[in-house]
């Protein structure tokens, strides 16, 4: 019997071509919707971006310093160039955490204010340089850095007098060892280590006198 045209027309390989092609297509399109999926997760997973300001309560030095400043604004961006009048004993040196120049307490503790953000410190109590005493009645450790003679430049110095007022309320009485140990978090490009860990140890000798 004699086949047809249509059936003679290499039609097997055809057909698994046509088959082939519908799977591949399949395969796309699964793939396809995939990815669509896959895109739909990522953009659910993403967190959505915060823009425009936010209001901050912050208690800086005992006054209250509400502030609108972006939510990613940090703590010592705010005190310097965020407040009217400006917070400026704190220093901007590195603005990554090294050098300590940065350095405030929150609720007592030091920190460096250039890794915190000002959201973060709202309704903490902030102290800085300035809040530790004044020219007229400095604290222990601001007169015995005068006395000592302990600041080059004066970059570094609010860190190290706050980092020391603070540990000296820990430890009143400590070795020289200790007082090396507790601003090991500071830098001094000046290099006036030993006149600043003489004057911590004369600060604490004045406060237990
Ligand atoms: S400016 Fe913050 S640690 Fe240096
Ligand atoms: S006194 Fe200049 S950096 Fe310390």
């Amino acid at each position: 019997m004699t086949k047809s045209r249509e059936e003679t027309s290499h039609d097997p390989g055809r057909r698994k071509f046509l088959k082939g092609v519908g799977i591949v297509g399949a395969g796309a399109a699964i793939a396809d919707h995939l990815w669509v999926e896959a895109e739909a997760e990522e953009k659910q997973a993403t967190p959505q971006s915060l823009s425009g300001t936010v209001k901050v309560a912050l208690d800086v030095n005992g006054q209250k310093r509400p502030v609108q400043v972006e939510p990613r604004t940090t703590l010592l961006n705010t005190l310097r160039n965020h407040l009217e009048p400006a917070v400026t004993g704190p220093k901007l040196v590195c603005d990554m955490g090294t050098c300590g120049a940065c350095t405030v307490l929150l609720d007592g503790k030091p920190v460096y204010s250039c890794l915190v953000l000002a959201v973060d410190a709202a309704n903490k109590k902030i102290t800085t340089v300035e809040g530790l005493g004044s020219p007229e009645k400095p604290n222990a450790v601001q007169a015995a850095f005068v006395e000592n003679d302990a600041l080059m430049c004066g970059f570094c110095t609010p860190g190290f007098v706050t980092t020391i007022s603070a540990y000296l309320k820990q430890n009143p009485n400590p070795s020289l060892a200790e007082v090396r140990e507790a601003c090991k978090g500071n830098f001094c490009r000046c290099g006036t280590y030993p006149r600043v860990f003489e004057a911590a140890l004369a600060a604490a000798k004045a406060s237990r006198a």
